[in-house]
């Protein structure tokens, strides 16, 4: 634990149980019914090798190999964001508008595919299409939804925001998309900086490329009332978004929170 605070990963505690827990192939907690047990030598250099990648900045959930998000075990690699547990915030809104009885929801830019999973676990009469644009992404998103065993309910594919998706009746769009304007790239954590995709995070001059081409397009594929939510950056940048919704004809425009008071979050309703 003291070479990960030294290395300033701050609470240090939790970051160094999970490793342990991952070496010892435990839960996190069970690792204190085997404290009077000595580490096997073998085990004790993986613990290591572990401390030594996470003080160099690599994710825990990238060097343990996956997320809880909603409650599912999701599978990370590099190739992958995190999932974050302000997007479940968004997920929850998301099935609040989602009505009753069999419903087509459309992930755009899944990733992981943990909102597309979360949904169709929380929603089994619900279908998804999760659209990615990275294909490696979308690999571990199928990977995942094979998992979990929602492959008769969400498909992956690899498509740039909606434009796979036929105007055919789509109750919800739901968008975590990269949103961060690219000059804060320098200035970001070293674990998002050297480790998760620039793609997954990084859009454009001023943040908006793909948040822009979401609303612009969800209308044409939704049902009349059907809803588009996003994840945004926050502060300034929600506003901005909700005042796209407002241009773009969305009606009941609203702005949620995220767990830490951040407002986060833009709904609206397709209109006529
Ligand atoms: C912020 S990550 C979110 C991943 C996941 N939905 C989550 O909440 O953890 C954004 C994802 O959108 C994908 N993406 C970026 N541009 C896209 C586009 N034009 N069309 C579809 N997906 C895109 C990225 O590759 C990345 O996987």
């Amino acid at each position: 634990m003291a070479a990960l605070e030294a290395a300033g990963i701050a609470p240090a505690r939790p970051e160094a149980e999970w490793l342990l827990a991952d070496v010892l192939g435990v839960g996190r907690f069970d690792i204190y019914l085997a404290l009077d047990r000595e580490l096997s030598p073998a085990k004790a250099d993986a613990y290591e090798r572990a401390v030594a990648r996470r003080t160099a900045g690599e994710p825990l959930q990238q060097i343990v190999g996956w997320e809880s998000f909603c409650g599912l075990r999701i599978r990370v690699t590099p190739d992958v964001l995190v999932p974050r547990p302000e997007t479940e915030s968004l997920v929850e809104w998301a099935l609040a508008r989602l009505p009753r009885g069999p419903r087509r929801v459309v992930d755009v830019g899944t990733g992981s595919g943990c909102i597309a999973a979360a949904i169709a676990h929380a929603r089994p009469d619900v279908s998804v299409l999760a659209a990615e644009l990275s294909p490696a992404a979308a690999r571990v998103a199928r990977e995942n939804i094979a998992a979990l065993g929602f492959a008769a309910r969400v498909r992956v594919v690899v498509a740039d925001v909606l434009t796979a998706v036929a105007p055919d009746g789509v109750d919800v769009v739901v968008a975590n998309p990269p949103y961060l304007p690219d000059a804060m790239l320098p200035a970001l954590p070293r674990e998002i900086r050297n480790w998760e995709p620039r793609g997954a995070v990084l859009a454009g001059a001023d943040g908006l490329r793909v948040l822009a081409r979401i609303v612009a397009d969800a209308a044409r594929v939704l049902v009349r009332d059907g809803s588009l939510l996003v994840e945004t950056a926050g502060d300034a940048q929600v506003d901005a978004v909700a005042a796209m919704f407002e241009r773009a004809g969305y009606a009941e425009v609203a702005i949620r929170a995220d767990l830490t008071g951040t407002r986060r979050f833009v709904a609206g309703r397709r209109g006529v």
